[in-house]
């Protein structure tokens, strides 16, 4: 695949470079993509997913490998991600105000290990900008084929008390702008944050962000980190709030497996954090028994773990890290394989049962 060959060739001048910096470098370029660039990338990548359209909370997702929040934070480049094949694309975390975030450095590659630190602590330009760059792509005729949400979230010196209202700012503002909403109360670098996972305070957050969001459905995205009981615990408050749907998981504060740069401080995401996210993932699944989707993110490397957490129930994924490692073939060639396990499936379960391939 020509994709993966020009990811060949240009990997290492991009991973010589400061995680950071390589991250604005990349960012600018695939921002600045022409339609013309846009086609040629189409074309290139082949066919993405070729199983049905999937409905997920009332979205028309293209494929199930979506991109997860934290790589476009300001849905600077959302055809490009169109154009590589992605399902779904989720952009953000955006706050009411601008903030610069953490001191940098706050971004570290683990090659080795394929996973990334960050702490980044929600670095973005605010929610009005977010707002006139979706509205100048839907006027301009750019919006993707693709659903696009927008995940939320609050600012690092808006106290805990009053978060619910930074909530409410962000849905306000992008309502009618975002094809739906992530409320991210899981994020492990904004001071705080995580309390909002607990149900006295959550059940009033996502009560408020679901009467601003209006039509759009709102997806609350969980922490890896939390115990089983509070994973369920969250999930009831969320369904009984009026969540379309749930996201887990967010990085982990936890160091599992044997990664270096142990003494860098954030959440690590990427290859280490799949035991514990897929863990984490059934047992929201389970909690959520069907009531509400659950989108399953954290450590998806290939199509086969993609695959395993379709078959625990998930209805779509995510990814992010092994989107840094594998480069920009890697959505185009998941939604392919994922779609010849499915034929598989289907040919196995026609063969064997006689009935019709169930759609999703
Ligand atoms: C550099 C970086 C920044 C991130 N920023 C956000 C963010 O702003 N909001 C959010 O909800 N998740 C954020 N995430 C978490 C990802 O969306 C995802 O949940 C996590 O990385 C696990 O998936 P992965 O193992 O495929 O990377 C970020 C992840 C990374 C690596």
């Amino acid at each position: 695949m020509l994709l993966d060959l020009a990811w060949s060739i240009s990997r290492p001048f991009i991973f010589q470079m400061d995680a950071e910096r390589a991250h604005h470098w990349v960012m600018a370029r695939a921002a600045r993509a022409s339609a013309g660039e846009l086609a040629a990338l189409r074309r290139i990548r082949g066919s993405a997913w070729g199983g049905l359209p999937l409905r997920v909370a009332g979205l028309k997702l293209a494929g199930p490998v979506g991109l997860a929040a934290g790589l476009d934070k300001e849905g600077e480049a959302i055809p490009t991600w169109a154009a590589l094949g992605f399902g779904f694309i989720e952009v953000g975390t955006v706050t009411p105000r601008p903030q610069a975030g953490n001191p940098a450095p706050r971004l570290f590659r683990l090659v080795k290990e394929r996973a990334i630190i960050n702490r980044m602590g929600f670095n973005n330009g605010g929610v009005d900008a977010m707002a006139d760059r979706l509205r100048r792509l839907r006027e301009a005729g750019g919006w993707p084929e693709v659903p696009v949400g927008c995940n939320i979230g609050k600012n690092k010196d808006t106290p805990n008390e009053q978060a619910d209202q930074d909530y409410v700012i962000c849905a306000t503002r992008l309502r009618g702008l975002a094809d739906y909403f992530t409320v991210n109360v899981s994020s492990p670098n904004t001071p705080g944050l995580r309390a909002l996972q607990a149900p006295g305070v959550l059940g009033a957050l996502l009560e408020r962000s679901c009467a601003a969001a209006g039509d759009t459905p709102v997806f609350l995205k969980l922490a890896p980190d939390l115990e089983p009981e509070a994973l369920a615990e969250a999930v009831e408050v969320a369904v009984a709030a009026g969540c379309a749907g749930l996201v887990a998981t967010n990085t982990t504060l936890t160091r599992p497996g044997t990664t270096g740069r142990l003494e860098e401080a954030g959440g690590l995401s990427g290859a280490p954090l799949w035991p514990l996210a897929s863990e984490r993932i059934g047992q929201v699944v389970d909690a959520a028994a069907g009531r509400v989707p659950v989108i399953g993110v954290g450590g998806v490397s290939d199509a086969r773990q993609a695959q395993a957490l379709l078959a625990r129930g998930c209805a779509a994924v995510q990814i992010y890290s092994s989107f840094i490692f594998g480069g920009p073939g890697l959505p185009a060639r998941l939604g392919r394989e994922l779609t010849a396990a499915r034929l598989g499936a289907a040919s196995s379960i026609s063969m064997d049962e006689g009935n019709e391939p169930s759609s999703r």
